[in-house]
């Protein structure tokens, strides 16, 4: 491969996934997966297929459905983790698997309760293994930042010798410095002179805010791969993001001379889409995608743009998609032929009933709303997505709010076993009440962890998107919904989270069987 490409390694169904409340289901993280291979990205990092039977079912159909990208999944350095991550990205048409063992005393000694010859020998068997079932193999020294650079060193040439054609210096804690972490992979280089014939790659996490400025030192010490997130999301503080490095490299060009193979045009709707589906909003002054970032408020900067827009602007917005989707608006008189086409360009591949079902909720939207925006589409179809997969839905609700009598909420809600149950509550305020009222006729005791609700657009009659976190025995889950009356939304959002959790009660149960039955603890 050319000198000058710089591979994008996308993990935001894997590591992005791993964050607090996130629970995606297998439609959602195709719906990603497949926005991902329109980004460009080179490699998808689907999910991590011993993690849970869902997490294996959907880097499987991520393997078989999505074209383009290299697919990997994730593995310990354990013969069962291979074994199933072999299983899983088998119909992918370039298949990866990225096998990892910690080389940090810290973790050895505490986590791992081993030694180092052992991880060694593991590093060196776990990278053999999965030879036998892919060419291309992947292998990190998890923690590698905080552990002797001459034993994972040792580690990284064992691994390069039984045939990794990647190896990844993950900075594990995100604890390293710039000058330090570029530093820490010239010296691998000196002491491996096989890291020459392998592509190297940094993954860095945002614990002191230095994700992207550790990953860039990273390929300026000549890493070739990025690993790295949408909107940063990931693990505690997150995951480099993959947009400002791109829009670095892609910005500075002149300078560094770097090529990714990232349709930049792409990024603001990949942002919109995960932000959605996590849940995980994206801050205003987020660079390249937060609402604010294109936006010049002082004075001062506004005269500047009018005059000449270089006078402020290092980037134009449109590169990143930005303002792609304000041509599409659509209306009440606008039919089934007009919103298929908008959709498709919007990337949303829709027909037969599920073009019936947009095209009724569209109808219903396009009666309240004057004009119904690109926004309201990608809000209105990222929901039925969810609507589909929730194993309980909102039938009806009831609810009476004033200032002089406490608010009163009744409703139906309709259970996974097809039975329609009421419920009725007088809560604190009306979200309260339907709330409590969810619980009361699920006989749940879901706990509300965050409840949030924003503005699809702007505007007296804009679509409003709540989000909740509940938890359920233990487990926590994220759920959102979109009306134009917040009270439906935030009771869409609710029942959603609700089956979220209640998966992953089941999953979580069915994963400690499987723990017991095989004594290996759980990633
Ligand atoms: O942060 C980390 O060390 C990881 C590895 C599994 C690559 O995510
Ligand atoms: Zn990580």
């Amino acid at each position: 491969m050319d000198d000058n490409r710089v591979i994008i390694f996308d993990t935001t169904l894997r590591d992005g996934e791993q964050s607090p409340g996130i629970s995606l289901n297998t439609a959602e993280k195709l719906e990603i997966a497949h926005q991902l291979a329109r980004l460009g990205v080179d490699v998808i990092e689907a999910g991590f297929p011993i993690a849970s039977p869902g997490d294996f079912e959907a880097v499987r159909a991520i393997a078989r459905e999505v074209h383009g990208p290299v697919i990997a999944g994730l593995a310990r350095a354990h013969a069962a983790d291979i074994e199933r991550a072999a299983d899983a990205v088998r119909e992918a048409a370039r298949p990866r698997i990225h096998t990892f063992i910690s080389t940090s005393d810290i973790h050895i000694e505490h986590q791992l309760q081993s030694t180092r010859e052992d991880v060694l020998g593991q590093a060196r068997a776990a990278v053999a293994h999965a030879k036998s079932f892919v060419d291309d193999v992947e292998f990190s020294p998890m923690d590698a930042t905080r552990a002797d650079v001459e034993f994972t060193a040792e580690v990284v040439a064992a691994a390069v010798e039984e045939g990794a054609t990647t190896i990844n210096i993950p900075d594990t804690v995100g604890y390293a410095m710039p000058d330090e972490y570029a530093g820490f992979l010239r010296r691998l280089y000196e002491l491996v002179p096989g890291l020459r014939g392998v592509v190297l790659s940094v993954h860095c996490h945002d614990d002191l805010g230095l994700a992207v400025a550790n990953s860039f030192a990273g390929v300026q010490a000549g890493a070739r791969q990025v690993e790295c997130a949408i909107n940063g999301i990931g693990e505690r503080a997150g995951n480099a993001s993959l947009e400002e490095l791109v829009m670095l490299l892609h910005t500075r060009h002149a300078a560094l001379g770097l090529e990714t193979g990232i349709q930049t045009r792409e990024i603001a709707r990949t942002s919109r889409l995960v932000s959605r589906l996590s849940g995980y909003p994206v801050q205003p002054n987020k660079a390249i995608v937060g609402r604010n970032a294109f936006a010049h408020e002082s004075g001062i900067h506004q005269d500047g743009v009018l005059k000449e827009r270089s006078t402020y602007e290092i980037m134009d917005a449109a590169s990143v998609g930005v303002d792609d989707v304000s041509s599409i608006v659509l209306g009440k008189h606008s039919g089934r032929h007009a919103l298929k086409s908008a959709l498709e360009e919007l990337g949303f591949t829709v027909s037969g009933q599920a073009l019936n079902t947009a095209f009724k909720r569209f109808k219903e939207l396009a009666d309240k709303k004057k004009q119904v925006t690109a926004m309201d589409l990608e809000a209105l179809v990222t929901d039925e997505l969810r609507a589909e997969m929730a194993s309980y839905a909102l039938e009806w609700f009831d609810v009476e709010a004033s200032s002089r009598r406490p608010p009163h909420a009744t409703v139906a809600i309709r259970t996974p076993a097809g039975e329609v149950v009421r419920g009725n509550f007088t809560g604190d305020g009306p979200v309260d009440a339907i709330f409590r009222a969810i619980n009361t006729a699920t006989r749940r005791d879901a706990r509300l962890r965050e409840f949030r609700i924003d503005a699809v657009t702007g505007g007296q009659d804009a679509l409003g998107e709540a989000s909740v976190i509940l938890e359920v025995a233990g487990q926590s889950a994220a759920g959102q919904g979109v009306s134009t009356d917040i009270i439906e939304a935030a009771a869409l959002a609710y029942v959603r989270a609700l089956s979220n959790a209640e998966r992953k009660v089941a999953l979580a149960a069915e994963t400690a069987e499987a723990e017991e039955r095989e004594l290996t603890p759980a990633p």
